[in-house]
């Protein structure tokens, strides 16, 4: 899909916030469980750290100070949101959704509510369905939150994944506004990549059994060079597409918000994109790969930093399980710095 907003109503970021988990799991910590080394995950996907949720700690207790952040910053009441989607491919429980059980928490009676799965994606594809809804005027206030517990569903003993995962959600607030806001958006999706990436039991291909479970067919599973060379591609041909869609040239861009999976995949798409340095926002880092949580964390660090703020033109692009990509271009219309709360 590939479409720009041109004669809808202007839809825009009105809100932002972030939260992660306070514990810090450092790359020495994963070489004291598995064969690995600082240098070796620091040279090979540029994480130093990343947040581990506790035990107790699912999705909406993530999700849930993010998106009361994102309300607070936009000044909107709780109860005024009528469109709420959670992106995740870790929900509390495959039902009642993530959504439904935030919208009883935040207080929200009057919203749609459900759950959105396109692996690190999900955050893009939900910003288009906010927008779709809000620009039609079938949603007034919508509330998009995009995170993961990615920890949950990593298997601790294969250091070929393990290393690469946070958790982390952020959540932001749309409305349409007087100029300014979304330009346009491109989604996509291959199928034919998809065991690539995988979580292989417990839907009803593989139902759970005690046997799944023994053979660990309940965790992450991953072909790291073809999401690799999957991932290089797609970060360039999607945010090529959405620019060309809009007029605008990559010397347009103020700043350029890549899924934050590995810094060898973003160095990679920025020198084919020929994005200088400076305007990149990159905190993969301190979070690794936060799935749906990585785009609204990079958003709020790019507000932090006072790279994105009113006026700027802000290119956002995803990857992931699907395998799936998705880019947004949007003019950034609110201060949304101190996500974080
Ligand atoms: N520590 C030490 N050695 C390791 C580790 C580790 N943690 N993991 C793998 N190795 C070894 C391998 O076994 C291999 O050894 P061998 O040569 O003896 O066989 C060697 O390191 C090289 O392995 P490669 O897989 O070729 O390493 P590569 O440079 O491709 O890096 C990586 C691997 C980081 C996984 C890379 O392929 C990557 O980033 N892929 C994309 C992953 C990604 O973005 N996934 C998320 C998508 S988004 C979503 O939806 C969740």
């Amino acid at each position: 899909m590939l479409g720009r907003t041109n004669g809808s109503a202007p839809v825009s970021i009105t809100g932002l916030g972030v939260h992660v988990p306070d514990r810090v799991v450092t790359n020495d910590e994963i070489a004291a469980m598995v064969d690995t080394n600082d240098e070796w995950i620091r040279e090979r996907t540029g994480i130093r750290e990343r947040r581990v949720a506790a035990d107790a700690e699912a999705m909406t207790d993530i999700a849930l100070p993010a998106a009361r952040r994102a309300l607070e910053q936009a000044g909107v009441a709780a109860a005024d949101i009528d469109y709420l989607v959670v992106a995740t491919v870790t929900p509390d429980k495959m039902f009642p959704t993530t959504s439904a059980l935030l919208a009883d928490q935040l207080g929200m009676p009057q919203a749609a509510a459900y759950d959105l799965l396109a692996g690190c994606t999900g955050f893009m594809y939900a910003l288009a369905q906010a927008y779709g809804m809000v620009a039609t005027g079938l949603s007034e206030k919508a509330l998009v939150v995009g995170g993961d517990v990615l920890s949950k569903i990593v298997d601790w003993t294969d250091r070929s994944t393990c290393v690469l995962f946070g958790d982390g959600a952020g959540a932001v607030v749309l409305e349409r506004v007087d100029e300014g806001g979304f330009l346009g958006f491109e989604l996509g999706a291959d199928g034919a990549g998809g065991k690539y990436l995988e979580l292989p039991a417990g839907g009803s291909r593989l139902p759970a059994t005690a046997e799944t479970v023994a053979q660990g067919r309940h965790f992450v599973t991953m072909n790291g060079r073809e999401v690799f060379k999957f991932a290089t591609r797609v970060m360039v041909t999607s945010a090529n597409a959405i620019l060309e869609e809009c007029g605008r040239s990559i010397d347009d861009i103020d700043v350029y918000v890549p899924h934050q999976a590995n810094v060898r995949i973003i160095d990679h798409a920025a020198k084919k994109l020929e994005v200088p340095e400076d305007k990149i926002v990159v905190n993969v880092d301190r979070y690794g790969n936060t799935s749906s949580g990585s785009i609204p964390l990079a958003l709020a660090d790019g507000a932090a930093d006072g790279r994105i703020e009113p006026g700027k033109l802000v290119l956002m692009t995803g990857m992931g399980a699907g395998l799936t990509w998705g880019s947004a271009l949007i003019e950034w219309t609110h201060d949304t710095n101190g996500a974080a709360g």
